[in-house]
């Protein structure tokens, strides 16, 4: 089978050409985004041995028609990830993850033969706040507004301030983001939903969780707490919890991930569907920041600052049952076991300046999208 990834040299997109059939050919579409790659300018040798590996912005894709044709399976990874960054950096979000998936969707109206199916990498950040519950029926469009931010009221309330349960976000919940980014993986899902749909092509949108584990570029500031949090521990750097510490998150480990998108990708039967793909446990900031600690051998050095990021959601989990009843059972690697395998890889890594991270939270600040709690 041949497939098409783009974003192949990315952090998941790494995994799933290491978990693809040997036998499988595989074409790659990467950028090399210097936020992402760094100063690399060419493919790591691991992915040029086993894939064609072409440098290219998923906007030109069409210039490479040829050497995608006859593919089997597109794998649509190749995204900008940052969700805070995303509120700043409107257009270049939606330029690189809409108008990408765009200029994808009209490279494959000319291919001679269409692939049978197309995987995209979508989010949870499409539920927004996600669904919550006063005990009674189901409450979508719970925002938490920005005075209560402000008076430091995280939790999100009914008109009556009575604090509502959050859900296990499930497929079926209204989708409705907080983030730009959010906006545009949305838009990434309805756009390819639209095509597949008129095409007859098979569209698996897998909604992943917070992805964490070895190969997660650590340089780049905007990749995801794991990262940030063991870089400061381990460095003996100081770390801040936005909020009260108490957000949670579902944190997926990406061998899991990876897993889940060849299943998806070699399965035998026709299917077209959009799946959650967390671990399905939520933890807090402050759970993950003792577990690192621990794992590492080093205590954490962090404050619970009352700041927070404006479009930032309060709780998010996602509901497996929709895997599980589609494609079977779902085992995912426990939080402490994926941080054992992260340490190990991040051990091996230059150690990343805590200035980077600084310069990232003041880009915040002057955007007005990191504010404090007042009082
Ligand atoms: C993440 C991903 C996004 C993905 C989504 C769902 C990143 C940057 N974004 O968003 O691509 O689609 O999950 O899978 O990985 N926080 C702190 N201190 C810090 C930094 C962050 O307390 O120094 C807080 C944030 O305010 C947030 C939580 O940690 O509440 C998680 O933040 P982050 O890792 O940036 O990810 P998400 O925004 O959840």
């Amino acid at each position: 089978m041949k497939f098409l990834i783009t974003g192949g040299a990315g952090f998941i997109g790494k995994w799933v050409v290491e978990k693809l059939p040997s036998d499988a050919e595989i074409v790659i579409v990467d950028s090399l985004d210097a936020q992402v790659h760094g100063s690399s300018i060419d493919f790591e040798p691991e992915l040029k041995s086993r894939a064609k590996c072409i440098k290219a912005d998923i906007q030109n894709i069409e210039l490479y028609t040829d050497l995608i044709e006859g593919t089997d399976v597109v794998i649509h990874l190749a995204s900008q990830t940052g969700t805070g960054q995303s509120m700043y950096e409107m257009s270049r979000y939606i330029q690189q993850n809409v108008n990408g998936t765009a200029k994808l969707l009209e490279l494959v109206s000319k291919l001679k033969r269409k692939p049978h199916r197309m995987i995209l990498s979508s989010s949870r950040a499409v539920y927004g706040d996600g669904a919550y519950t006063d005990g009674q029926k189901i409450l979508y469009s719970c925002k938490r507004r920005l005075e209560d931010l402000q008076n430091g009221v995280w939790e999100v309330c009914n008109d009556q301030n009575n604090i509502l349960k959050s859900l296990p976000m499930h497929e079926d919940h209204l989708t409705n983001p907080t983030s730009v980014y959010g906006l545009t993986k949305l838009w990434q899902e309805q756009l390819m939903q639209n095509y597949c749909e008129s095409q007859s092509i098979d569209l698996v949108s897998l909604r992943f969780q917070n992805v964490y584990g070895p190969k997660q570029e650590l340089s780049n500031p905007y990749t995801g707490i794991i990262g940030i949090f063991t870089n400061a521990i381990a460095q003996g750097n100081s770390l801040e919890l936005f909020e009260d510490g108490l957000v949670t998150r579902d944190f997926v480990f990406v061998g899991d991930v990876a897993d889940a998108v060849v299943e998806c990708a070699l399965y035998q039967a026709p299917l077209s569907s959009t799946i959650n793909v967390g671990m399905g446990q939520a933890v807090t900031l402050i759970d993950v920041v003792e577990t690192i600690s621990e794992i590492v051998g080093k205590p954490a050095n962090y404050t619970i600052s009352g700041r927070f990021r404006v479009g930032d959601v309060r709780h998010a989990i996602a509901d497996m049952s929709h895997y599980e009843a589609l494609l079977g059972s779902w085992s995912p690697t426990s939080l402490k076991d994926g941080l054992v395998q992260y340490l190990e890889w991040y051990l091996d890594q230059k150690p990343v300046s805590h200035e980077t991270l600084q310069a990232s939270f003041q880009e915040m600040e002057r955007t007005g999208l990191l504010l404090s709690k007042q009082g």
